[in-house]
């Protein structure tokens, strides 16, 4: 029935909330983020709304060093204005609701991160000029007990004592202009060995990893992220912008050589895809995985091996997959695929053919642009022949003579699809391997 009666008032029989808001979001907490995908929502706001320059993470861990009980996040950025702060838990509210031009559009993910991983969160910020700091917060249990039934915000004495260090400068302990501090609590998702099996330690370094290349362009480009004191350093997988552990070890010349590097045009739009081949400096020593050079000499840290396969996917320049893509790669995947590089990048008008969610992790091609992209990896693929370990071969078929950069243009004739939730096909609906956002 749609209000419409035969001349009588329509007696109102009964009525309901839109929302069960302690269910829905107690609900919410499974809605698919892992820790990676949980932190990247917190620093894509940073680094997206606040600008900021540098972004700071740090956990606070039980004595017995099992369980992280704290995660602070904080910016140098231009913080959040008063009418807005009060929004920015309420599920929903978005800045720039349904804008293409940032990282942020779907106005969940602060809120959904941080439930996927703790029951409790606080945001402080501060304005370039004002002379307080603004709190808000959203705290499940509250909101389960009753006790909280919105969102306010109240003027707060200072940033709180263990977390203030962050919102200073290093050398001299002036505090930020501006900026903003998210902090979880009551942390009840990262057991040791917990939901899913894995040390927190070993969550960790896989966090540094996803960080490490999902923020790559924006450290290249400056941005400052540290993890617990530690600036984290840029990984390319395709090993053409500049990594300072290749640097200490090789000197500044090694990089990959271009295999392949073009644009495939859906709706006027460009993506990229550009293929490397690593240096040959990672391919020496057989046997060794590219873990180690021709001496031997270890270099896990440039996590070669775990490139097999592999696609990264950027969108607006920040890796949200980066994992096996069913079906992509012509003839499967090959373990000489540790050395080559496969990058592609795509602006988020163009969610909806990679069927980027909400969840900023993974990407399922749609099966048209899926085709597209094959009939462009088909001639790199063949870099795998010149990607094995021996060196005769390899300086045969060095890549120097291909690596300038061929420009290559396909206007895909692709429909655009209604929308990312759409049913996807058979083929379609098959999920990237593994876990995505991780290595
Ligand atoms: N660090 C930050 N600096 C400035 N504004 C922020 C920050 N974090 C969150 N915000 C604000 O909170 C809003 C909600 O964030 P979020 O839930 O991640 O949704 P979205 O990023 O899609 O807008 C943002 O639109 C922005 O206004
Ligand atoms: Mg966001």
């Amino acid at each position: 029935m749609n209000g419409e009666s035969d001349g009588g008032a329509i007696k109102l029989t009964a009525k309901a909330d839109l929302v069960q808001v302690d269910k829905a979001l107690e609900s919410s907490r499974d809605s698919g983020y892992d820790l990676t995908a949980a932190v990247g929502e917190v620093v894509d706001n940073s680094v997206d709304w606040g600008k900021a320059s540098a972004v700071r993470i740090e956990t606070k861990w039980d004595r017995g060093r099992k369980r992280i009980e704290k995660m602070a996040f904080a910016d140098d950025g231009v913080g959040i204005p008063d009418e807005i702060l009060p929004h920015v838990l309420s599920l929903g509210f978005s800045s720039g609701y349904g804008s293409r031009n940032g990282l942020g559009r779907f106005g969940v993910g602060l809120t959904l991160g941080t439930l996927a991983i703790a029951q409790r969160v606080d945001v402080y910020t501060q304005r370039a000029a004002a002379d307080t700091v603004l709190h808000t917060y959203l705290d499940l249990d509250e909101v389960k007990s009753g006790t909280q039934t919105s969102i306010e915000t109240r003027e707060a004495s200072d940033f709180p004592e263990d977390f203030a260090h962050l919102m200073q400068t290093k050398e001299d302990e002036t505090p930020f202009v501006s900026g903003t501090l998210v902090l979880w609590s009551k942390i009840d998702r990262l057991e040791e060995g917990g939901r899913y099996g894995q040390a927190n330690r070993e969550r960790m370094q896989e966090l540094t990893r996803f960080l490490a290349r999902a923020y790559r362009r924006f450290i290249d480009n400056g941005l400052k992220l540290e993890l617990d004191g530690k600036n984290i350093a840029l990984h390319d997988p395709l090993f053409l912008l500049p990594n300072p552990r290749v640097i200490d070890r090789f000197g500044a010349g090694v990089v990959a050589s271009v295999v392949e590097r073009g644009t495939i045009e859906i709706d006027g739009t460009d993506v990229e895809v550009t293929v490397t081949l690593l240096p040959k400096e990672f391919r020496q020593h057989r046997g060794r995985g590219g873990r180690a050079d021709r001496a031997g000499e270890e270099f896990t840290d440039l996590y070669i091996p775990d490139h097999e396969g592999r696609i990264s996917f950027l969108r607006q320049g920040r890796e949200i997959n980066y994992d096996l893509v069913a079906k992509m790669l012509p003839g499967g995947k090959n373990p000489v695929d540790r050395f080559i590089g496969i990058e592609v990048s795509f602006p988020a008008a163009l969610d909806e053919y990679f069927q980027v969610r909400n969840v900023k992790r993974g990407v399922v091609p749609v099966s048209n642009l899926r085709d597209e992209l094959r009939k462009f990896l088909e001639k790199p693929s063949r870099a795998r022949k010149s990607a094995v370990t021996g060196t005769r071969r390899k300086q045969k078929k060095a890549p120097q003579a291909r690596s300038t950069m061929l420009r290559k243009r396909r206007s895909a004739a692709l429909s655009r699809p209604c929308h990312a939730g759409e049913p996807a096909s058979a083929s379609q609906r098959t999920r990237p391997n593994g876990s995505s956002s991780t290595s």
